[in-house]
């Protein structure tokens, strides 16, 4: 072989060689739909940071919040795909494809953010995970939260009459909504984002929200009045898109996952801290509060679960759990 061929054969493997490389370097794109001032949203930002310190600058992450990318259910759509790479999504729109999700909602299933983490981190939760991939094409690497939901309304609410009719912001998925159904209000589906000015030009009288929420989007500068209910924990999932997991190395999906999982304990545990101080800081607003429990919403519970315990199977599991971890 003349040396010319030798160098040209040489020039062509190294080439080779240094595609095949760059080919496992990825700059993975994360979706949200949360404010970029959202523990969520600051996470998601830690945990790109930790991925690219951990791969010695391989991979990197860039984060979209505020619903950039779209709403969750187009974000679905791009993960199936492969045009999306990862998100933090709440458990919403999974519950609207996977109905067995939906018994993460069951109305007072935990007492509080500290049951709701710690029912969260069971081996029952993880197992509904395990559904994901079948029935989404995602990857669900585990569970986050946002406080338990309350309702902020304009005129007070004080009794189950005064939810009859009420135009009332949910998030747009079927659990909540038959909830509120039940409640007899009217349930309104909006995303996040909207609800400041929803509330603001009358479009709607209510909203389902949770403490960091109302503070953070400053909703009590258009509702005075808060049921503090604590009716329903408010789950949030870390995906990886199927296609692109299958795209992975072994190691590399070792190192996702554990680093993802990391940032997610982080948002669990966040929740469970900030929550007292949370709850202290809404009493201390000018808000009207009345509070609520189990008792107050039981005939809309018992509507619910009729309907639920049929279309969530691991309803009853989760429940088994949820009383083992009661405390
Ligand atoms: C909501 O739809 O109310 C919501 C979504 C994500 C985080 C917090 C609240």
């Amino acid at each position: 072989m003349n040396r010319i061929k030798t160098l040209t054969l040489a020039v062509a493997a190294t080439a080779l060689a240094a595609s095949s490389l760059t080919a496992q370097a990825r700059d993975f794109r994360l979706g949200l739909i949360t404010p970029p001032q959202h523990l969520w949203s600051t996470e998601a930002k830690a945990f790109a940071d930790s991925l690219h310190e951990r791969s010695d600058g391989e991979h990197s992450v860039s984060v979209f919040p505020a619903q950039q990318l779209g709403n969750e259910a187009q974000m679905v759509q791009q993960l199936q795909t492969g045009a999306l790479d990862m998100a933090f999504l709440t458990i919403a729109e999974i519950s609207n494809r996977i109905p067995d999700f939906g018994a993460l909602y069951a109305p007072y299933l935990v007492d509080g953010v500290d049951h709701a983490a710690r029912l969260l981190r069971s081996d029952t939760a993880g197992e509904l995970l395990e559904l994901m991939p079948a029935e989404v094409g995602l990857v669900g690497v585990g569970y986050g939260m946002v406080g338990m939901r309350q309702v902020l309304s304009r005129d007070p609410i004080t009794s189950m009459d005064d939810m009859r009719g009420q135009r009332l912001r949910i998030t747009p998925f079927e659990p909540i909504r038959d909830f509120y159904t039940a409640t007899g209000a009217a349930p309104a589906p909006m995303p996040l984002l909207e609800v400041y000015d929803a509330l603001a030009n009358g479009q709607v009288d209510a909203i389902d929200m949770d403490f960091d929420s109302i503070l953070i989007l400053k909703f009590y500068e258009q509702a005075n009045n808060l049921l503090i209910s604590n009716h329903m924990m408010f789950p949030m999932v870390g995906v990886v898109s199927g296609r692109v997991w299958r795209e992975l190395s072994a190691e590399d999906r070792e190192l996702i996952e554990t680093t993802m999982a990391e940032h997610l304990e982080n948002v669990l545990s966040g929740f469970q801290e900030m929550d007292a101080a949370q709850e202290e800081e809404i009493r201390g607003l000018d808000l009207n509060i009345v509070e609520a429990d189990a008792e107050f919403f039981s005939e809309a519970i018992a509507e619910w679960e009729a309907t639920w315990a049929e279309k969530a199977p691991m309803l009853e599991a989760l429940r088994e759990e949820a009383e083992r971890l009661r405390q």
